[in-house]
């Protein structure tokens, strides 16, 4: 959802400010928006100019060109995703108070704001948008008059807010300052020489510094070209956590793909490898240095909670098949926004795992909080350093996908399975469910998969054919049974999301308890075939759920492993994926899918990074 960034500094040439604010932006147009502004902040100018405009960042950029502005020492610039008013010029960010003085860029939501509007209007304060974000600009008005300080005057406003914001601001007095406040939001922090600079995630600011800092929740933050302080919102002094980023701009690059989603699919097999990195020690034995949580309480669990939305719940279901199997330990998966309120049963003894590539899902983070709230431990698997969800965990996991700039999750939903295989398998080395050379066994077959994904990368070409053929279906099933079924109902959230078409997923089991009426002559249905060197009866199962569909008439395209002979005879079309675990196969299933939905997006000439309607990072509920 919104994009943040913030500069300040004393660098040449005269248009650093907004050519840097501007190229933020633009890496952080995957969050998802509909309009976009900028405030630049002159020395002597008497006030900030700002320029806004509804849709991509491309208006706002023409609007720039037709007005242009030099010498500004300061800029703050946003991309709005709508919440309160509709996507407007008028309605974009920066808000102004004080007769064009002061600049407030926000992220999030002001719960407070209709009382606070209303005591605002009552003292004769004329409002020109619909905003929730314009009630905090003319609040930090007032109390900069009170003050005459941007530092204080923003932790008054900070008080006073409930909510979630991130908020930035510059005065037209104070021309060489950036100050910015952090509650439920995120924001980051990049060290330059003689420049430093804001953003909602280190993307903002790649291009110019890997060196960050984290902010903590309730903390406001002053940028000067050559200073950074950090207090929190009762005034005391924070230390600060710095950390250098360990990718750079390229890997924020298309690279000359044709999307990111490409190239991130293209990326899993490095993903995957990345994640299994420096955990394994010189005895072969699992190293977990980043779960800080004693190992008598893990050793004590008796439940697992995995909590996630979207494709990493589906991380979380495949999980749930790997972690029983493996450590004989009781997992449940549940959707982070049903999870809060529905008065779950946690104890001392649960495990809470919350999976998320941004860090910043503010429903995954609110049942993080819950689960603490009732004494269970958090681990977080997590891809995105310094945000919010790691931050408040037990412990984190992180998963080393890399950036995932395309809104629909793929190379960071393997990493999400790979980090949960490797939590279960040292469950099971820690409580001794299984024995050392079968943990052994389990990681060599893991250390496999990136390879074996690049396999089914390189026999792409059927699948992406078939998609372009199939540009103008209205409606896809796909089945799949055991760990076949998550893989499912991600092939399905796949295609809905990219390619807006009505897609299902199902349990193949369930099919004849309902969904089977839907099958009519043509319709195509993806069905995941288990191995037949795993359980047989599965895969005799779901080979005879294939025949039950075909009968009805249905067009069936397959995913079955290697030498899987037996499905031939009842698939129109089948895309064979190497020979793996059962357990492990979802890194390789899911991948026909995901080339599937990007490539039949891309045949009806839809934005694949961009779909309509959706951001990367959900950071209100
Ligand atoms: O950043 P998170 O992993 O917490 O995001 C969770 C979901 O919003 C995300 O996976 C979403 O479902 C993707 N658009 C799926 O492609």
């Amino acid at each position: 959802m919104c994009g943040i960034v913030g500069y300040v500094g004393s660098v040449v040439p005269s248009s650093r400010p907004q050519d840097v604010v501007l190229e933020g932006l633009g890496r952080l147009e995957y969050r998802g928006y509909d309009s976009a502004g900028i405030a630049l902040v002159r020395p002597g100018a008497g006030h900030v100019e700002v320029a806004k405009k509804s849709g991509k960042l491309i208006n706002l950029r023409e609007e720039l060109a037709a007005h242009p502005s030099a010498d500004a020492t300061a800029a703050i610039g946003h991309t709005r995703w709508a919440t309160h008013g509709r996507p407007s010029d008028v309605n974009a960010h920066p808000h102004q108070a004080l007769d064009g003085k002061l600049a407030v860029i926000h992220n999030g939501i002001i719960e407070n704001f209709f009382k606070l509007r209303t005591e605002l209007a009552a003292q004769g304060i004329v409002f020109t948008s619909e905003t929730d974000t314009e009630v905090a600009a003319h609040l930090l008005g007032q109390e900069f008059l009170a003050t005459g300080d941007l530092t204080q005057a923003m932790r008054s406003v900070a008080q006073r807010l409930e909510g979630t914001f991130t908020l930035l601001a510059v005065h037209a007095d104070q021309p060489d300052t950036v100050v910015g406040a952090r509650h439920d939001s995120p924001l980051v922090v990049g060290l330059g020489n003689g420049e430093n600079f804001l953003g909602s995630d280190v993307s903002a600011f790649i291009s110019h510094t890997r060196e960050a800092l984290e902010l903590g929740q309730d903390e406001i933050v002053t940028i000067t070209p050559n200073s950074v302080e950090v207090i929190n919102f009762a005034g005391e002094p924070v230390e600060l956590n710095r950390y250098t980023v360990d990718w750079d701009a390229a890997a924020a690059e298309k690279g000359g793909y044709w999307s990111f989603m490409a190239k991130e699919i293209d990326d899993q097999p490095q993903a995957v490898a990345d994640t299994l990195l420096g955990r394994v020690d010189e005895n072969g034995d699992l190293i977990l240095d980043d779960l800080r949580i004693d190992e008598s309480v893990l050793r004590a669990i008796d439940k697992i909670i995995v909590v996630a939305c979207g494709t990493a719940a589906y991380a979380g279901h495949v999980a749930k098949y790997a972690i029983e199997h493996w450590c004989r330990i009781p997992v449940e998966v549940e959707l982070a926004h049903e999870f809060r309120y529905r008065d779950p049963i946690v104890t001392t003894r649960t495990l809470v795992v919350a999976i998320s590539q941004s860090g910043e899902t503010m429903d995954t983070l609110m049942a993080v909080r819950h689960a603490q709230e009732q004494g269970a431990k958090v681990i977080a698997i997590v891809n995105t350093h310094g945000s919010t969800i790691p931050r408040e965990a037990d412990a984190v996991l992180y998963t080393h996908a890399g950036p995932e700039i395309a809104v629909a999750s793929t190379k960071a939903f393997v990493s999400q399975i790979t980090a949960t295989y490797l939590l279960g398998l040292y469950f099971a080395q820690l409580r001794g469910n299984m024995f050392r050379d079968e943990i052994q066994k389990m990681l060599a077959e893991l250390r496999e998969m990136p390879g074996k994904i690049r396999e089914v990368l390189e026999r792409a070409g059927r699948v992406k054919e078939i998609a372009h053929w199939m540009a103008d279906t209205s409606s896809v099933l796909f089945l799949g049974r055991h760990t076949g079924f998550p893989i499912a109902l991600e092939g399905a959230l796949k295609l809905k999301e990219l390619a807006y078409i009505h897609a299902e997923g199902f349990a193949a089991g369930e099919l004849k308890h309902g969904p089977i009426a839907l099958i009519e002559p043509g319709l195509p249905v993806f069905v995941i075939v288990p191995s037949p060197r795993g359980r047989g009866l599965l895969h005799s199962k779901v080979i005879s759920n294939i025949q039950e569909i075909r009968a009805r008439g249905a067009r069936t395209l397959v995913i079955a492993e290697d030498g899987d002979t037996a499905v031939e005879a009842f698939a129109d079309e089948v895309f064979w994926v190497p020979q793996a675990p059962t357990l492990l196969s979802p890194l390789l299933n899911v991948v026909p899918l995901q080339i599937f939905a990007a490539e039949l997006a891309r045949a009806k000439g839809l934005d694949v990074d961009q779909p309509r309607n959706l951001a990367k990072s959900v950071t209100v509920e």
